[in-house]
């Protein structure tokens, strides 16, 4: 797991340095009017978990970015399917937020006030925010789980 782990790692960081920024991720089409305070734990090397920072930041979410070399403590602590995992975990108001989920989607989670644990985009998809790499934009699943490990699609992006 820890060779995996150092493996995303430097691919994450040789993509960060491969290709620009090209996203549309950032245009806000969902609003949430309460605090967005959201706690972000991720590895210091992780480059793609500081772009999904960034990109929280453009929809105005309050960040505070740790990082740690225990990824795998917190996403046990926190509860998070080993299924589900991704690079960085993040909390907002008693959700867990697992991996590069688009911000508009974390909004839709908080309107909506579900009975849920959080939501995951696993592994690392590349086309979701903070992995972009040019016009690769590949399908996936915003995927939600619950305390009892039960597991839905939250969102499709097929086309975006
Ligand atoms: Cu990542
Ligand atoms: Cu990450």
């Amino acid at each position: 797991m820890k060779k995996f782990v150092t493996f995303l790692i430097l691919t994450m960081s040789f993509s960060t340095l491969l290709y620009a920024e090209n996203s549309g991720w950032d245009m806000s089409k969902e609003n949430y009017a309460g605090t967005k305070e959201i706690t972000v734990y991720s590895d210091p090397n992780c480059g793609c978990c500081s772009k999904w920072v960034a990109h929280l930041e453009k929809h105005d979410f309050d960040v505070t970015d740790i990082k740690t070399g225990a990824i795998g403590m917190i996403k046990g602590k926190y509860n998070v399917p080993p299924a589900l995992t991704s690079c960085h975990t993040a909390i907002i108001d008693g959700y867990v937020i697992e991996g590069h989920v688009p911000a508009d989607d974390i909004k839709r989670l908080l309107n909506s006030r579900s009975d849920i644990r959080g939501l995951s985009v696993p592994q690392m998809p590349v086309g979701t925010p903070g992995m972009e790499m040019g016009d690769r934009k590949d399908h996936f699943e915003v995927i939600s789980f619950t305390d009892d490990s039960e597991i839905a699609v939250f969102q499709k992006y097929t086309d975006y």
